[in-house]
C-alpha cells in the first residue's frame, strides 16, 4: 500500500499514546483476545470494536503512515471505544509477547499475497505461522483469512490442508457477510470492483 506522507502523524501519535502503540510497548501490551495482522487504516478493527464493546482488540501495522490514518480514524469518532489499540510494530515481533492460549481470533484480511516463490514463507499463512496461531488461539478459537488473490487462496488452502490441526471451512466465493463479519478497506474496494473475495475459517477445536 503506496501513502502519501501525512504531516499530522507525528502529533496525532504523540497526543494518543494511550491507544496509538510502539514497539517500545510491547512489554507491556493492554489485554485483548482479538488481533488483526498487518491492520493498514484501522477500518476492520474499528467497526468490530464498536460493535464488540465487552471484547477487547489490538491492530498492528508495520507502515506507519496507515497506522496513523487508523488512530485518526479511530480518535474521530464521535464515541472513541476504549477496548481497541493499535500498535506500529512488525507482527513478528509481537508474536512471542502474547500468552499462548489466549487469542479468540487471529484477522488475516487481505494480507501481502508475496507471489514470488522465495518469498513464500513471508505470507501470513505459511504452515509455520499456522502452528504459531494454533498455539496463541484458545480452543474454540478462529484464524479468519480473507483475500481476493486467486494463487494466494489456493495456495493458503493447501498450507491449512497440510498443516492439518484446524477444523476449516472455506468459502471459495464468500458473497454474504458472516454474521457480525465487516468489512475491511481493501474488501470495500475489491468487492466495488466485483472480484471475488475468497474466505477460510481455521477453528481450534483441542489442544494439539
Ligand atoms: C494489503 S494491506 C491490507 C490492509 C487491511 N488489512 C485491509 O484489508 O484493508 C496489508 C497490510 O499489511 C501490512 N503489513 C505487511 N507486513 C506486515 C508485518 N510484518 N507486520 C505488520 N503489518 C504488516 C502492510 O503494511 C499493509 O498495510
Amino acid at each position: 500500500m503506496r501513502l502519501r506522507y501525512k504531516p499530522w502523524a507525528r502529533e496525532l501519535i504523540a497526543n494518543h499514546r494511550d491507544l496509538a502503540l510502539n514497539e517500545d510497548d510491547l512489554d507491556s501490551l493492554p489485554s485483548f483476545e482479538y488481533l488483526e495482522l498487518g491492520c493498514g487504516c484501522g477500518e476492520f478493527l474499528i467497526k468490530k470494536a464498536q460493535a464488540n464493546p465487552n471484547k477487547n482488540y489490538l491492530g498492528v501495522e508495520i507502515n506507519y503512515i496507515a497506522f496513523a490514518i487508523a488512530v485518526k480514524k479511530l480518535v474521530s469518532e464521535e464515541v472513541i471505544p476504549h477496548n481497541i489499540h493499535f500498535i506500529n510494530a512488525d507482527a513478528n515481533k509481537l508474536f512471542a509477547k502474547i500468552k499462548p492460549g489466549s487469542l479468540q481470533a487471529v484477522y488475516l484480511n487481505f494480507n501481502d499475497p508475496w507471489p514470488k516463490k522465495k518469498h513464500h514463507k513471508r505470507r501470513l499463512t505459511y504452515p509455520s505461522r499456522l502452528q504459531l496461531y494454533f498455539d496463541l488461539l484458545k480452543v474454540g478459537g478462529k484464524v479468519i483469512y480473507k483475500s481476493d488473490n486467486d494463487v494466494y487462496f489456493n495456495d493458503s488452502c493447501r498450507y491449512f490442508k497440510e498443516f492439518n490441526k484446524f477444523h476449516l471451512i472455506i468459502n471459495e466465493n464468500y458473497v454474504k457477510l458472516d454474521e457480525g463479519d465487516v468489512m475491511s478497506e481493501y474488501e470495500q474496494k475489491f468487492r466495488k470492483l466485483n472480484q471475488p473475495i475468497h474466505q477460510i475459517i481455521g477453528i481450534k477445536e483441542q489442544d494439539n
